[in-house]
């Protein structure tokens, strides 16, 4: 059966838009705050998606870093191009698929980031294939969930269905599977831990970022809904959990607990 859902880069989009109204915090000066970055250096940005952390590193660095984004979907490629324009181009964009050999030749890279993404069928692969492209001394920068990420949402969406949560491969993998594959192939690894809670005074914020969650990775929720009558349905049922916790609390917090590994070459 067809399942008719809004566009990835508009659930993308809306999810980083709401971070950023309801969160207390910023990640991206987190991210620079840990990294400390060096003017002149070249970057790749894997899994770039709209151009977010190429974006973050350009104005850290005030443009003096040579930056290359890739990622396998062609239109957050066109939505990282708009971002690139508005900048001036600095940014080779290209397509990069982290499942086959990276484009580039070993030892290229100061960095290698690549944020909210490293969930390719084979991680040791992919993570070889940063080493690779990395210069000696060179960094990996990763983020993504630790396990107590985002509890409220999961513990509201068990409650209205009744059911267990799917396994995400970003939860479940990254603290175990993806950090030991760091590990396992970089000399030094170490971990930075962001907590941003997302504080919902009215439950339709929440519901937006819920929308915009399930309809994104709606392959991973198939346990819960078949088609878009039944996610119209779950969404519902969402919708009343919710309303009541947030009526009962006064507010929802969501809070996103999220891991930085820093691993070197
Ligand atoms: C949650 S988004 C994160 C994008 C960006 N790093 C950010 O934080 O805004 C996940 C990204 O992984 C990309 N992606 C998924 N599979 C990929 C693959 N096999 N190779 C490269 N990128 C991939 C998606 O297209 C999407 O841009």
């Amino acid at each position: 059966m067809k399942i008719d859902y809004k566009e990835t880069t508009n659930d993308l989009l809306t999810r980083i838009d709401i971070h950023n109204k309801y969160g207390g915090k910023d990640i991206d000066s987190w991210m620079q705050d840990i990294l400390k970055l060096q003017p002149g250096i070249k970057i790749l940005d894997v899994a770039c998606g709209g151009g977010k952390q190429c974006v973050s590193f350009h104005q850290y660095l005030k443009g003096n870093c040579a930056i290359t984004g890739g990622d396998v979907n062609q239109e957050l490629l066109a939505q990282a191009a708009l971002e690139n324009e508005k900048l001036g181009n600095p940014f080779t964009l290209l397509p990069l698929d982290f499942d086959k050999p990276f484009p580039f030749e070993d030892n290229t890279f100061d960095l290698v980031s690549c944020c909210f993404a490293i969930y390719s069928s084979d991680i040791p692969f992919t993570i070889r294939e940063i080493h690779r492209v990395l210069k000696p001394g060179g960094r990996i920068f990763t983020t993504g969930p630790m396990p107590d990420n985002k509890k409220v949402f999961y513990d509201i969406i068990k409650e209205a269905t009744g059911k267990p949560i799917p396994p995400m491969p970003g939860s479940s993998r990254y603290s175990s599977e993806i950090y030991g594959a760091i590990k396992d192939t970089f000399a030094s690894v170490d971990t930075e831990i962001f907590e941003n809670p997302l504080t919902f005074s009215q439950t339709a914020p929440f519901i937006a970022y819920t929308r915009a969650s399930l309809a994104e990775d709606r392959r991973l929720w198939t346990s819960l809904f078949a088609d878009s009558a039944e996610f119209e349905q779950v969404m519902q049922q969402i919708f009343r959990v919710a309303d009541e916790w947030q009526k009962r609390d006064g507010s929802l917090v969501m809070t996103k607990v999220v891991g930085g590994f820093i691993g070197t070459k």
